[in-house]
Order: structure tokens, then sequence, then C-alpha cells
């Protein structure tokens, strides 16, 4: 049986001090977390990660991106190494504001994810399509093709990759994918990995779905068979949405 996960993702919000005073009551969220069996994550800006790591009893903490490479003239940019100091446990990968905003493609996040599981780091790559590629019913061909030049040939341990599924147009939209639609997305990203690795590889692999889910959507996402938890925005900014997103999960 897979675990669930819920991983908040805070892209460019809260401050040191604001995430210092988020952190001070991390134990509220785990003990929500624990009991259930819910693996908790967030992904703070890279100034915040320090701190998180700090509180984390029960939290694995995660980068919004990473560089492929390990240092270079390369600059603004932050590396693997240079993260693996701060003991966080991975780093998001691919996220649609990275592909629309800094234009990062697949082959870029197939070099990012090789080169966090060389360093025995996790991986969380996301997957989804835009708005007009949905309603032109592409959603399936243009993930697979996300799906197959992000991962094909990856070496090392694929249990440390997790996929994200997250259609871009339901993104801090409030128009969350339905349970019908994430569940046959997730069932068919499951297949492609199949495809790529093996059946034992694919059946193990954690699924989220991504997309304004809230304290009041989560709990049908995971009745879904291939859906294993959730990456959430808007609604992990707030402790008390957090911990209502965890508590009305199961
Ligand atoms: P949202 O963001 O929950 O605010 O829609 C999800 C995400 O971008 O990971």
């Amino acid at each position: 049986m897979r675990p669930k996960m819920i991983v908040g993702n805070w892209k460019m919000n809260k401050t040191i001090s604001e995430t210092k005073a988020f952190v001070k009551n991390l134990r509220f969220l785990e003990k929500a977390a624990v009991p259930r069996e819910i693996i908790l994550g967030i992904a703070p800006s890279y100034l915040s990660l320090e701190t998180v790591v700090n509180k984390a009893k029960f939290t694995r903490v995660y980068a919004q991106n990473v560089h492929d490479l390990d240092h270079g003239a390369f600059t603004g940019e932050v590396s693997i190494p240079m993260l693996k100091e701060l003991k966080i446990n991975g780093s998001l990968v691919g996220h649609s504001e990275r592909r629309i905003y800094d234009n990062e493609t697949s082959e870029k996040c197939h070099l990012k994810i090789q080169a966090l599981l060389d360093h025995k780091l996790e991986a969380i790559y996301c997957v989804g399509e835009n708005l007009a590629d949905y309603e032109a019913g592409k959603s399936k061909e243009v993930v697979k093709q996300q799906i197959v030049a992000g991962l094909k040939g990856l070496s090392g341990p694929l249990d440390l990759l997790t996929i994200a599924y997250e259609p871009v147009w339901s993104i801090g939209t409030g128009v969350n994918a339905s349970k019908e639609i994430a569940e046959e997305m997730c069932a068919f990203i499951r297949n492609e990995i199949k495809l790529l690795t093996t059946p034992s590889v694919a059946e193990n692999m954690l699924i989220l779905y991504g997309g304004s889910v809230k304290p009041e959507n989560i709990h049908d996402y995971f009745l879904g068979e291939n859906i294993d938890g959730a990456l959430v925005g808007g609604a992990s900014l707030k402790l008390e949405s957090f911990e209502e997103l965890i508590t009305n999960s199961y």
C-alpha cells in the first residue's frame, strides 16, 4: 500500500519572519498528519528553508527549484550541494509557473531530476496540460510528452521520485479538476511510468494531484485509487487551512 502525502508549495510567499511565525506551530500540523500516516511536506522559498528544517520533526522540506549542475558561473542560481548542507529532503521540479515564466522544458527538468537522484534527494516532478490543450482534448498527449521527456532513461533510486499532476487551468484559479479527471490522469501517468520503468516501480510511485486543493475538496481526491495525495498552494499558507486540509483528507 502506498502512503499518502500532502505537500504545501508556498511559492514566492512568506518572509523569514513570517515563516518563523508559521513554524512555531508546526507541531500542530504534524500532530494531525502523523496519526493519519500522512507524509507532510513544505516547499518554502530558499531563504526560509533553514527555518523550516530547524523546526521540522515529522515534516519533509523541499526547495522549489534547483540547478542541475553542482557549481559554476550561473548567476542567481542555487545548486544541490548548497541545499544539501541545509539537510532538506529534495525539490520540486518543473512546476508549471517555472515552465511558463522561466521557459523550463521537460528536457531541462530531466537533468534536474537526475542530479537530485544522483545526490540521493527526492524530486517531485510536476506535469500538467494548459487550458487550451485541455479544451482541445490533448491532456494525455501533453502529459505523456512531459513524462517521457522528463523521466526516460533516468538512473538511480526511482523510489525518490514523486509525480504531481497539476493541470495548469486549475492552479490558483479556484477551478479544481473533478476527482474523476484527477483519477483518470493519475492512472494514465502510472501506466506511462510502468511503460518507462517496471510494474513495481510504477505501483510504488507516489502520484499527487495539485490545483485548487482546499479543505472542502481534499477528501474526494484521497478516495482516488491512483491519487496518493496533494500538492497544495494557496490553502497551505495559513496554519488553520493547512491543518483542516490534513484533518479533512481521511
Ligand atoms: P493552488 O496551487 O493550490 O494555489 O492552486 C497549487 C500549486 O501550484 O502547486
